[in-house]
Formats: structure tokens, sequence, C-alpha cells
């Protein structure tokens, strides 16, 4: 008998909970036609939530999540909560307190249709990128002085310590390694930051010494948001910080057809990890039956992956293929279809 999974879902604000809604629509699909089993608990934080309770995430409630397989959140982000305070505390409070280091955001184009690159195609773009998820400008440490007078300082401190960086560094080689990718590239901007990412530089040489049978390089993330656009296919696994992770993910979203296709998955090796498509909450596309649902139902793919469901997994993303070259699509990849209606389409293939 298939597995029954324990799945803690966030759909968060605006599209968040819709392309959830398809994401777990899949996930039955599936089921249904022989897969494994899930045992989706849905919880309501959100700027919704939080505007009408005060909470954002209660106290227990990571401990409470330990104990499933995973965790799927939508999106987050509501213009009623300017400061992103829910966020802080759902999306974030969750990488950093679950400690879940890895950002992994795979970039693949499925079709040559979607690829938006001149003299380019999909088989050109491939790369996995390995964003740190737990340091960085991200920690919150710094602080306003004099704020809101003419002579305020503000700062906000980069912080990059040798375990968070090395640990990313290594699962990057390991995953180049185990998935038979030769290269490894890590991106910084050392030239400028000489403190944190001379770090980076020391660590990244280190680590790569260990793993001889791939090929290490480096470039200036200045250099590597050009050469996204330049030479994709010069890419394998992308190994970077928490920010830059975050832009050039974005970059790699245009490249894959845009933020409704990107996937991504916050890993930690050993205990549970968290899942959401890299898309915000697209607040203008809230509740309109507009926002494309393939990058959420490519993350609950890349969940079953992690889960070891592999099988699953590919049917899954095969799945999404075969729409998007059947033209079952929403307006952003140039179809006609609405967010539910591609969710039943990729029910359908299953
Ligand atoms: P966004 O990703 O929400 O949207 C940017 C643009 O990308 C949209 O206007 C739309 O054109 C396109 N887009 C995004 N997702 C799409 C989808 N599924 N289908 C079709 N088109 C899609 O980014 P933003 O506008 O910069 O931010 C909106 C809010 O979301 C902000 O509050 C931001 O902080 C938040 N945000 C949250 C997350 C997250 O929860 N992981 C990620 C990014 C942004
Ligand atoms: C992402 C988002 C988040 C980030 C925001 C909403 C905090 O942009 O997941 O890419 O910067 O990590
Ligand atoms: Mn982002």
């Amino acid at each position: 008998m298939s597995r029954v999974y324990r799945i803690a879902v966030v759909g968060g604000d605006g599209i968040g909970p819709e392309v959830t809604r398809e994401a777990l629509k899949v996930l039955r699909s599936l089921t249904a036609a022989g897969g494994p089993g899930f045992e989706i608990r849905e919880y309501p934080f959100s700027a919704d939530h939080f505007l009408a309770t005060g909470e954002t995430l209660p106290d227990g409630t990571l401990e409470e999540w330990e104990g499933y397989d995973a965790i799927y959140m939508g999106a987050f982000g509501d213009p009623r909560v300017p400061d992103m305070r829910h966020a802080a505390d759902i999306l974030l409070g969750t990488r950093f307190r679950m400690d879940l280091y890895a950002n992994i955001r795979p970039v693949r184009c499925l079709d040559d249709a979607l690829c938006p690159l001149k003299n380019r195609s999909a088989a050109d773009i491939d790369i996995v990128f390995f964003r740190e998820n737990t340091e960085g400008l991200y920690v919150g440490m710094g602080g306003n002085f004099k704020k809101g007078t003419a002579d305020e300082v503000a700062i906000q401190e980069d912080v990059n310590t040798r375990k968070g960086v090395e640990r990313i560094i290594r699962l990057a080689f390991e995953y180049a390694r185990d998935s038979g990718r030769g290269k490894v590239l890590m991106s910084d901007k050392a030239n400028v930051l000489t403190f944190g990412h001379d770090l980076w530089q020391r660590v990244f040489k280190e680590v790569s010494a260990e793993f001889p049978g791939i090929e290490s390089s480096h470039m200036y993330v200045d250099a590597l948001a050009m050469q996204l656009l330049r030479k994709p296919e010069q890419f394998e696994v992308v190994v970077t910080c928490n920010m830059f992770g975050d832009i050039v993910t974005d970059i790699g979203a245009a490249l894959q057809g845009g933020l409704g296709m990107a996937a991504s998955g916050n890993i930690r090796p050993v205990g549970t990890s968290m899942f959401e498509p890299v898309h915000g909450s697209a607040p203008k596309y809230a509740g309109k039956d507009y926002a494309n649902p393939m990058g959420a139902i490519l993350t609950a793919a890349l969940m079953l992956d992690h889960l070891g469901e592999k099988e699953a997994a590919r049917r899954v993303e095969e799945g999404v293929a075969r729409c998007v070259r059947a033209g079952k699509t929403t307006a952003d990849l140039g179809g006609q279809l609405g967010t539910a209606a591609v969710g039943d389409a990729v029910c359908a293939d299953l």
C-alpha cells in the first residue's frame, strides 16, 4: 500500500490560497490515480488572520510542524500590512527557526515557447540554485538612529557565519555529485564585501577541494545577472547568499516563462522541510482566477521528490509540461484558461 504523508498547508495572502488549492487538487488526483496519500491540515495564518486576531504564527506551531512530513505555503504580502510583519513571522520565521538553510530553486524551461531569449531554447535552461536561507541581510540585525529626522542613520547588518556558508556550499557540491551535474558556480560580491564575501571565497575554495570530480568556478553577482541572460547553458548548479539568491532566482523565473512557473523548496537534510512557489501574493490578481498555478503545482512536485516519491514527482512535472505544450495555460503563458481550469487540466493529465 502507498504511504500517507502528513502535510501542513498555509495558503497565505493574495493569490497564495488560489494557487495552493490547485496544487492540493493535483495531490488528490495523484492519490486517486494510485499514487501516495496525503493527510492535509490547513492553517489560516495570513494577513486576514493577523488583522482579525493579531496572531501571526502562534507559539507551538513550529513544534507541531516538526511532526509533519512537509510544510507547504502559498504566498504572503498584503498592502494592509505594509511592514510585512505577519510574513516576517510566518515565512521568514519558519525558514529561520526551523533552520531550513537551503533554498533550492530549480530553473528549468519546459517548452521552447516559454524561453524568452533570442537564439536559445528550452534545452539551454536547466540550472539549480542553492540560496543560503538563514543568514545574510535577512537576519534583521541593525536599527535606526534619529529615525525620521534629517540626521537619520539606518544600519542593516550582513551576517555570514563560517558554519552557515560552509553548509550551503557543501550541500551544493553534494547535490552536483549525486545528480550527475558536473559544475558548481559560487557567486558573490567579494570585490566590495571584503569581509563577509571574503569568507565565501575562502570556504568555497576549501570545500571545492573535497570534490575533485566537480568543476568549480566563480562569478561576481553583477556578471552572473548578465550571463544568465546571455548564455544560461553555461550554468548547472549555482550557490549564493540569501539576498543575491532572491534576486537572481527571479531572473531565473523569467527564463522559465515567468514567476508563475517557478518552484522552490526550503530544505534541511534532516527533519521537516517547507515548500513554496517563488512568486509572491500578486495582490492585483487575487480572487480573479487569473494567477498561473503551475509554479505552485511544480512546487508540490518538488515536495514529492524530496519525500522520496520520485515517480509521482516526475508524473506531475510531465503533466505540467504536457499542458504547457498543449496551450492549456493561463494568460501569462499566452493561454486562455483560468487558475482552476489549469489545475483541472493537470489533474486530467494524471
Ligand atoms: P509577485 O511575485 O507577487 O508579483 C510580481 C508580478 O509577477 C505580478 O504582478 C505578476 O505580473 C507576476 N506573477 C507573479 N506570480 C504570478 C502567477 N502565479 N501568475 C501570473 N503572474 C504572476 O511580487 P511583488 O508584486 O513584488 O510582491 C507582491 C507581494 O508579495 C509583496 O507583498 C511581496 O513582499 C510579496 N512576496 C511574497 C513572496 C512569498 O511569499 N514567498 C515572494 C515574493 C513577494
Ligand atoms: C521570496 C520572497 C521573500 C524573500 C520575501 C517575501 C520575504 O521574495 O521568497 O523570494 O525575499 O525571500
Ligand atoms: Mn523573491
